[in-house]
Order: structure tokens, then C-alpha cells, then sequence
């Protein structure tokens, strides 16, 4: 009984806490409580692309079967649980030409049910549906997009077949055009009364910096948005992502907060562009970046090293903290290391020791002082990888990770119980006292 006043004692700092930080946040949420963590689920494109072939490829094409086949598979191999919960189409989805009354409508031969019946289904195993728009003439692929005039009748329909996500794309529309559209589209779903988590496509059309961005209109008017390009199925194109995001860390990661954030793009861990080591990078650097967790792979096929990855239960724990502060890049060494941090609730915080390094395995030595930790406490560090757990880690401690060529090592740390103490009264103290999310 006393733990548990305790474990409430400590819920309620929590709680305390966390809405203080909210309050302190430059960027106020889009008020539709949706997305208050990174979203996760799976997304289409990276993988399918717009393959709309059925008879030269029923398994992979843009049709329902696709969609019922992955929904299987998030609600039979443990993917929902852990938190993968959208099953998102993307592009190529729909008719070429809307219906006598102006409506979307889908594919009829490739999605005969239609997208209502694939949304219940969807809801019946548990998860939820995303689809996808494109605020202008065309989508991308060429399908009918969402002119201004279309917003409303076009968010009626999505709210009607029972969706709740919308990934709105931005090809064939001018920055004008954007400028109006998104926060239209904002208001039309919010007029719906549906709950729909709002995905914009908007930054990244416009290069995804101030002037032209505004992060403070984006974070009020989306609860997620693509900053940057496209990702494609290589290490190269991870790279490029991360470059972007690290070079412009000081705009972007002031933004992102609970109901709101910068999204680098896809998981791409399952496909045939990275090696495992890659795969455990793109993740822990994701992760850190408090990216949306959207895996592209096919979950029919994938491998059991990928899924390991993928489901791995501390990262994900990570990547859904409930303070929603994005990490940051603190080191760039000459030798090619860099280290990211993410402050997290309760006193902790990841740490990814990235390699760049193309020779072998590399032993970095650093300490927790050098990483800018405050002094005179003891820590447990977690290798959120191999589960193997260091104890007693001081501030001024020197320690070695061995880091492989284009691969991470990532600890889960966190201020140390004192043997004489629980673990409630030690986190207690670490919240009302030590705690100081580090943001360099
Ligand atoms: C619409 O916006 C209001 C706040 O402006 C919010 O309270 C409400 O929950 C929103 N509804 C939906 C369905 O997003
Ligand atoms: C962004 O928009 C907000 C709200 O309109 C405004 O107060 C702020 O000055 C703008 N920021 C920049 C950098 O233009």
C-alpha cells in the first residue's frame, strides 16, 4: 500500500512535470488531442510504392488485399501491442476520375469493398486506418488531388469511411495555395468531429526552413509533418536524412512536442538497402529523434532479425516517452563518431553512439561529464540492444563502447537506486531534484 501512495506520489510529479514543460514549449499542440506520442504503424509507399499492377502482381499492388493482408499481420504477430496501430494507404489508391457528385472514390477494381469495409475491418482487429490526399490538381502519382474548393467535401469523406489519419501530399499546389490549404484541411477535419491525426506533407515543399516555414503556425495546425525528401530503400538516403535534421537541430527540434512532430520519414528496416547493423542504426537514430515509427517492409516476409529490431520493447518505450522532447546531436568527433541524447521523463535519457566509420569496430572512450551530465551522480546505463545492464556509472567515470562501421550503440540511462532506498523514493528524488532534461 505505501509503494503504491508512493508510485501515485511519483505519477502525480510526473504529471506535474510534464505539463509544465508543455506550458514552457514555444509551440503550442494542434488541439485535437491526437498523436500526444510519435505515431506508429506502417505506411505503404517506401515498400509498394505505386505498383497498381494486380493481374502481373496480386500480392504486392496497391489493392485492399494488401491492406487486409498487413492488417493481419499488425494484429496476429505482435505488432499492436507494442504499439504499431496505423495501417496507412498512400498514394495511387484512388479512381483516376471522382464520382457524379465530385467525391474521391477508390480503385473498384482494386479495392471492391471499398475503403469503409477496409476501415472496419482495420477497427475490428484493434488498429486504426490512415489514407492519403494531395492538396493540389494532382497527387504525385497523378490521381484526383484536393483542390481549396474540395477540402471540406474531401475531409467528409475520409470522416465518413471512418479514417483516422490523413497524410496530405503537396504535389501540383503553389506555397500560396499551401499556405491556405493546410490549415483548411485542418479545420474541415476538426469540423468532421472525427478524430483524425493530421500528417502534412507542407515543410517540405517549402524546403523545410524558416522564413519560409513557420514552426509555430505548423505545430498549431498538424500533428505531424514531413520536414525533408522523400526516404528511399539505401543507407545513403538514411544518411542524407540525418545530415538535415542534425545540420538544422536547432530550428527543428525546438518543434516537435506532444501532438506535434517532425517526421524524417519511413522505417525502411525489413527491405534490401540496409545491412543489420544499418537497420539498428536507422532505428536508434529515429528513435532518438522522436521520429513517428512508421514501417514500410512487408510484414508477410520479414526476416526475424528485422522484426527483432523493429520490436524491440525498450526502444519503443523510448521513442513513446510521454514528455515528447526530441533529441539532439552533442558530439561530432573527428574520428567519425557522434553522439545523440534525448531527454526523457523520470531523470533518463538515450544516448546513440553512432559510427560513420567504414574500417571496423571502433572503441570510443568518453564520460558522462564530457556529455555534459551533471556532476556527482551515480547512473544504470541499459544497452538498449543487448539488454546488458552497467551499474554505478559516475559522472566523471571514463567508458569505452565498442561501436561497428555504420552501427550504434545505445544506452537507456538513468539516475541509480541507492541499495537502501526503493525505487519509488529514488525516482521521487530524481524528479523533484535532479531532474534537468539536458538540452544542448
Ligand atoms: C476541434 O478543435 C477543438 C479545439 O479547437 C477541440 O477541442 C476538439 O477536440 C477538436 N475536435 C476534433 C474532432 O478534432
Ligand atoms: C510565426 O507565426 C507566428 C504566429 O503567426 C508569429 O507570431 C511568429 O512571429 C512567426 N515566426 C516567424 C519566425 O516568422
Amino acid at each position: 500500500m505505501g509503494s503504491a501512495v508512493l508510485s501515485g506520489l511519483a505519477l502525480a510529479l510526473a504529471l506535474v512535470l510534464a505539463l509544465a514543460l508543455a506550458l514552457a514549449l514555444p509551440s503550442v499542440a494542434l488541439e485535437n488531442g491526437l498523436a500526444l506520442t510519435p505515431p506508429m504503424g506502417w505506411l505503404a509507399w517506401e515498400r509498394f510504392r505505386c505498383n497498381v499492377d494486380c493481374r502481373a502482381d496480386p500480392r504486392n499492388c496497391i489493392s485492399e488485399t494488401l491492406f487486409f493482408e498487413m492488417a493481419d499481420r499488425l494484429a496476429e504477430d505482435g505488432w499492436r501491442e507494442l504499439g504499431y496501430q496505423y495501417i496507412n494507404i498512400d498514394d495511387c489508391w484512388s479512381a483516376k476520375q471522382r464520382d457524379v457528385a465530385g467525391r474521391l472514390i477508390p480503385d473498384p477494381e482494386r479495392f471492391p469493398r471499398g475503403i469503409k469495409a477496409l476501415a472496419d475491418y482495420v477497427h475490428a482487429r484493434g488498429l486504426k486506418l490512415g489514407i492519403y490526399g494531395d492538396l493540389g490538381t494532382l497527387t504525385c502519382g497523378g490521381y484526383p488531388g484536393t483542390t481549396l474548393d474540395r477540402v471540406e467535401q474531401d475531409a467528409q469523406t475520409f470522416a465518413e469511411w471512418g479514417v483516422d489519419m490523413l497524410k496530405l501530399d503537396g504535389c501540383y499546389s503553389s506555397g500560396e495555395e499551401q499556405a491556405q490549404g493546410y490549415p483548411e484541411m485542418a479545420r474541415a477535419l476538426n469540423a468532421t468531429g472525427r478524430p483524425i491525426v493530421y500528417s502534412c506533407s507542407w515543410p517540405a515543399y517549402q524546403g523545410g526552413l524558416p522564413p519560409k516555414v513557420n514552426y509555430t503556425i505548423l505545430a498549431n495546425v498538424c500533428n505531424l509533418w514531413r520536414n525533408y525528401d522523400d526516404i528511399q530503400d539505401s543507407w545513403d538516403s538514411v544518411l542524407s536524412i540525418l545530415d538535415w535534421f542534425s545540420a538544422n537541430q536547432d530550428v527543428l527540434q525546438p518543434a516537435a512536442g506532444p501532438g506535434h512532430w517532425n517526421d524524417p520519414d519511413m522505417l525502411i528496416i525489413g527491405n534490401f538497402g540496409l545491412s543489420n547493423e544499418q537497420s539498428r542504426s536507422q532505428m536508434a537514430l529515429w528513435t532518438v529523434m522522436a521520429a513517428p515509427l512508421l514501417m514500410s517492409t512487408d510484414l508477410r516476409t520479414i526476416s526475424p532479425s528485422a522484426k527483432e529490431i523493429l520490436q524491440n520493447r525498450l526502444m519503443i518505450q523510448i521513442n513513446q516517452d510521454p514528455l515528447g522532447i526530441q533529441g539532439r546531436r552533442i558530439v561530432k568527433e573527428k574520428s567519425h563518431i557522434e553522439v545523440f541524447l534525448r531527454p526523457l521523463s523520470q531523470g533518463a535519457s538515450a544516448l546513440v553512439f553512432f559510427s560513420r566509420r567504414t574500417d571496423m569496430p571502433f572503441v570510443y572512450t568518453t564520460s558522462l561529464a564530457k556529455l555534459h551530465f551533471p556532476q556527482d551522480t551515480v547512473y544504470e546505463a541499459q544497452d538498449v540492444y543487448s539488454g546488458k545492464i552497467m551499474s554505478g556509472l559516475k559522472t566523471g567515470d571514463s567508458f569505452s563502447v565498442v561501436i561497428n562501421p555504420s552501427g550504434v550503440v545505445m544506452w537507456y540511462l538513468y539516475p541509480m537506486a541507492l541499495p537502501a532506498q526503493s525505487w519509488h523514493v529514488v525516482r521521487q528524488q530524481a524528479l523533484s531534484k535532479s531532474f534537468r532534461p539536458v538540452l544542448l
